[in-house]
C-alpha cells in the first residue's frame, strides 16, 4: 500500500468560451498529499488554486468543463468514478472547506439541519448522537452558543460565524483528506489561529492530510510541511516548507516571499511583483511568468518550462539556473 493519499497527476481542466472553444485554466499539475500531512497551495488571486481543488472534488459543471489527467485518491481514480460513487466520497472521506461559505451553505435550512444532514448521510449515529456531535464541532471551532446556532438560519450568522460552520461540517465526518481553500481568509486574527489549531489537531489525531489553500505564507510557514507554488495554471515550484523559505528558487516564489511584511518592517515599502496573472485567454508563449520576470531572456519566451529536482524534494520550473540568474542580476 502506498503512503499517498492523494496523487494528482498532469491534471488539466478546462473551461467552455463562446460556443466552440475551451480555454485551459490549469494544466500539467501534479502533486500528492500524504497521510497526516499538511501541504499548502499557494499563489496570487486568479492562479488556480481553486480549480484545483475543484477539480479533485469533481464539483465543476459538467457541460462546460473538461477535466483530464490522473486523480488518485487512496488508490481510486476519482475522474473514472460514477457520479454516485463520487458522491459517496465527498463530504465523508473527502471534505472540502470552500472559499465562498455563503455560497455552501443552504440559505433555506437551519444550521442544524445542514450538520445532521451530513452527518447522517455518512455515518450511522443515531438522532441523539447526531445533535451531541453537532454541538461539540460547532464547540471545537469556537462557537459560543451551539445550541443557539444549530437553529439559526445562515442569514442570521455573520460571515466569519458562516465560515466557522462551514470548517465544522467539513471536520465533523472526520475525513482523510481534508481540502481547505482560504479557510481563515475572513476571520479574525484569534479565531483564525484557533481555526488552525483545530485543524493541526485533526491532522495529528486522525492521521488527516490536509491541502491548505492560502493567500498567506505566515500561515503556510507555521502550518504546512511541505508547500506547492502555482501561477498562471501551473505548478512552478514544491518543497518541503523551510526550504521554500530559506531557498526560494522560482522566481516568482522569490517574489511572493519578498512581498511578505516582517515582524517590525511595516514601514518599509514591500516590492510586490510587478504587473499581473496573465488572462487565460491570452497565455503568453514559453514561461508564463516571463512577462514579469526580471531575470527572463529570450529562451525563457519560447521554450516551455516543467518542473525539474534543483535539489532533493525540491522542484522548480525556472529555465534558468541559480548560477545563470546570478549572471543575470550582475550584469
Ligand atoms: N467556472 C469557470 N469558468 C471559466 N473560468 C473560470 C471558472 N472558474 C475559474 N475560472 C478562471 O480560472 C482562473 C483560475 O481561477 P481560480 O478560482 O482557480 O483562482 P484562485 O487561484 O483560486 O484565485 P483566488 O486566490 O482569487 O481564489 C481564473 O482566471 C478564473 O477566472
Ligand atoms: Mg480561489
Amino acid at each position: 500500500m502506498s503512503d499517498t493519499l492523494l496523487e494528482v497527476k498532469g491534471l488539466a481542466t478546462e473551461f467552455k468560451h463562446g460556443k466552440k472553444n475551451w480555454i485551459s485554466a490549469v494544466s500539467d499539475v501534479s502533486f500528492e498529499v500524504r497521510p497526516g500531512e499538511i501541504v499548502g497551495l499557494v499563489g496570487e488571486s486568479g492562479c488556480g488554486k481553486s480549480v484545483t481543488s475543484l477539480s479533485v472534488m469533481r464539483l465543476h459543471r459538467k457541460d462546460t468543463t473538461r477535466i483530464s489527467g490522473d486523480i488518485i485518491f487512496e488508490g481510486k481514480h476519482l475522474l473514472e468514478l460514477s457520479d454516485r460513487d463520487m458522491q459517496a466520497i465527498r463530504g465523508n472521506e473527502i471534505s472540502m472547506i470552500f472559499q465562498e461559505p455563503m455560497s455552501a451553505l443552504d440559505p433555506i435550512m437551519r444550521i442544524g439541519d445542514q450538520l445532521a444532514e451530513a452527518l447522517t448521510l455518512h455515518t450511522d449515529l443515531s438522532k441523539k448522537e447526531v445533535h451531541e456531535r453537532s454541538v461539540e464541532v460547532l464547540r471545537q471551532v469556537g462557537i459560543p452558543e451551539p445550541e443557539m446556532t444549530l437553529r439559526n438560519y445562515p442569514h442570521e450568522l455573520s460571515g466569519g460565524m458562516c465560515q466557522r460552520v462551514m470548517i465544522a461540517m467539513a471536520m465533523s465526518c472526520e475525513p482523510r483528506l481534508l481540502i481547505a481553500d482560504e479557510p481563515t481568509t475572513a476571520l479574525d486574527v484569534t479565531i483564525q489561529a484557533q481555526i488552525l489549531a483545530l485543524m493541526e489537531k485533526i491532522r495529528r489525531e486522525n492521521n488527516t492530510g490536509i491541502l491548505l489553500i492560502t493567500h498567506d505564507l505566515g500561515v503556510v510557514a507555521e502550518t504546512c510541511s511541505r508547500v506547492i507554488v502555482m501561477y498562471a495554471g501551473h505548478v512552478v515550484e514544491e518543497a518541503p516548507v523551510d526550504e521554500l523559505f530559506k531557498h526560494p528558487q522560482h522566481p516568482y516564489t522569490q517574489g511572493l516571499i519578498a512581498s511578505v511584511p516582517r515582524l517590525g518592517e511595516r514601514l518599509r515599502r514591500l516590492p510586490s511583483i510587478p504587473g499581473s496573472v496573465p488572462d487565460l485567454a491570452a497565455m503568453p508563449d514559453g514561461c508564463r511568468f516571463a512577462p514579469r520576470c526580471r531575470y527572463a531572456q529570450e529562451r525563457c519566451r519560447c521554450n516551455d518550462p516543467v518542473l525539474h529536482e534543483v535539489s532533493p524534494d525540491h522542484t522548480s520550473a525556472c529555465l534558468l539556473s541559480e548560477q545563470e540568474r546570478e549572471e543575470v542580476a550582475h550584469a
